[in-house]
């Protein structure tokens, strides 16, 4: 394929967290086509170094680009917190993490300037949406917490059981006590729990997940790029791609993006 519109968008996270851009990308640009690349053999990566999490995506970036990509979305707070910079000095087409497109969308929700911020371990640890937020209005009062498990009762689809709601109280307690009016959801597994974060965060606590923010942004640089797909007809293609067994992932793919997920393993 010679045209570089008519490419995909390369995905990737370390399992279905980045499904939720990926749903928020398919909304905003039909026609564009997606390739994923979920990393579930050596998830999560919350709990990981930087320098190890970095050479994981890297690899991940590099796998992708054998794809034909026209951009690279890190739709992984983790990965992105762990060096986005180090990605983007490393490729030749853009490359867009999540963690600006939750803090700015965090600053236009909040209304009392006191705003929460969960994520995991790496994530929290790297003081990434702290030093965001803080550089954007110094004023705001923010509250961080890491939920290491949360990663994993999504991946094991546990979402919905006594345990997660136990789990769910206890991170969220401080939050809670705090009087936040925002919380960002500052990992993209985070979306596929959000039912329950906002039962127990409460009903007036607005939940900022960054997938909407980034697909708005993956369409600006598209569109000033001159990279949007100019095909307008036919379903586009999207790929998946598992580093472990892909039926787990497959089976919550098809719930949240509706339609038949088909994974396959790769080896990296
Ligand atoms: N979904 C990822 C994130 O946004 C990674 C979670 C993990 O693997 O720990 O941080």
């Amino acid at each position: 394929m010679s045209n570089q519109a008519q490419k995909a968008i390369g995905v990737l996270d370390s399992g279905v967290g980045g499904l939720t851009v990926v749903h928020e990308i398919c909304s905003l640009l039909p026609f564009e086509s997606i390739v994923y690349f979920g990393d579930t053999a050596r998830m999560p990566y919350g709990p990981r170094s930087y320098a190890e999490v970095r050479g994981f995506a890297l690899e991940i970036i590099e796998f992708l680009q054998h794809q034909e990509i026209k951009m690279v979305v890190v739709a992984c707070n983790s990965a992105t917190a762990a060096g986005l910079p180090y990605y983007q000095e490393r490729c030749d087409i853009p490359v867009l993490g999540v963690i600006e497109p939750g803090v700015r969308a965090a600053l236009s929700y909040t209304r009392n300037g006191r705003v929460g911020v969960i994520g995991t371990t790496g994530t929290i640890g790297s003081s990434a949406y702290l030093k965001a937020l803080q550089k954007a209005n110094p004023a705001l009062h923010i509250i961080a917490r890491a939920c290491p498990l949360f990663v994993l009762l999504v991946e094991n689809d546990l979402v919905n059981t006594p345990e997660a709601e136990k789990v769910a109280r206890e991170y969220l307690l401080p939050l809670r006590e705090a009087a936040i009016d925002t919380l960002i959801l500052g990992c993209t597994h985070y979306p596929l729990m959000a039912g329950l974060i906002q039962q127990v965060a409460g009903p007036e606590v607005k939940l900022v997940s960054s997938a909407e923010e980034t697909a708005r942004e993956v369409k600006e640089i598209l569109t000033s790029g001159g990279l949007l797909n100019p095909l307008r007809s036919g379903a586009p293609g999207h790929r998946f791609f598992v580093s472990g067994k892909p039926s787990s992932f497959e089976g919550i793919g098809t719930k949240l993006l509706h339609r038949p997920v088909k994974a396959y393993q790769v080896l990296l």
